[in-house]
């Protein structure tokens, strides 16, 4: 199974992927999560992403594209993966497919993740996570058990710096103009599914599997 979740920051990607790569035993790739250790680290990596995160900006395409070749080179990823955030452009929409037809191989399909705008910032600004695990919570639609502390690893959550109002609207914005030409782009090569994000997690989690390509093996 190869897979990619698309869509706009909140709509629940990341919950979803974790739980998909957990029941597949596939590697879960999170751009995002990448970036965001490597900015805790302060590698040159994290240092030259963190005025664009910080800003609601995309990473550079190269730098992107480097950190995802890096990861489906690794044997784990041979028999399937879960990209998680990328591609957000043409552009490194792609570089994967080239990257993949290199292989032989293909994306199975797309999972396009809509919800409406208003839920997308309520999701957001509940956002807790926690900076060790990757963990995601949210305050009112998946508290911790423990107030503040992660269920999985035990330390203190945070909020994300960019879920902050400012940040998310720039986000938004950003996703409108680079990241949803994404969607024609897919549903060209007629491996596009719109899914629809709203609902309890189980619910969300219900439609996620019964459109990927493994479902019957789960
Ligand atoms: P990234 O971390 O990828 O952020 P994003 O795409 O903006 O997505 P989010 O993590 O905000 O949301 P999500 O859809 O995963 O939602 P989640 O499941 O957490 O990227 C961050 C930054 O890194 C970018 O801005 C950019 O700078 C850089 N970057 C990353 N990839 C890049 C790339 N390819 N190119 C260039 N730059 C890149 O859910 C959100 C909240 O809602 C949580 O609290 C969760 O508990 C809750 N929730 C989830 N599902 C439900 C539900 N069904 N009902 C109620 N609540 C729910």
């Amino acid at each position: 199974m190869r897979v990619v979740f698309l869509g706009a920051p909140g709509v629940g990607k990341g919950t979803q992927a974790e739980r998909v790569a957990a029941q597949f035993h596939h590697p879960k790739i999170s751009t995002g999560d990448i970036l965001r250790e490597a900015v805790r680290n302060k590698t040159a990596l994290g240092l030259e992403a963190k005025a664009c995160m910080d800003q609601g900006k995309l990473v550079p395409d190269a730098v992107v594209v480097g950190i995802v070749k890096a990861k489906l080179a690794e044997p784990s990823c041979a028999e399937g993966f879960l990209l998680d955030g990328f591609p957000r452009t043409v552009t490194q929409a792609e570089e994967l497919t080239g990257l993949l037809e290199s292989k032989g191989q293909r994306l199975d399909r797309v999972l396009n993740f809509t919800v409406p705008r208003a839920e997308v910032v309520r999701r957001l600004s509940g956002r807790r996570s926690c900076p060790k695990c990757q963990a995601v919570f949210h305050v009112d639609s998946a508290p911790p058990k423990r107030d503040g502390v992660c269920d999985r690893c035990g330390a203190g959550l945070i909020q994300r710096a960019d879920d902050q109002k400012e940040t998310v609207d720039a986000r938004l914005s950003v996703y409108e103009e680079q990241t949803a030409p994404l969607i024609a782009y897919y549903r060209q090569r007629g491996i596009l599914s719109e899914l629809d994000g709203s609902g309890p997690i189980e619910e969300v989690y219900r439609r996620v599997l019964h459109l990927l390509p493994e479902r019957g093996a789960a």
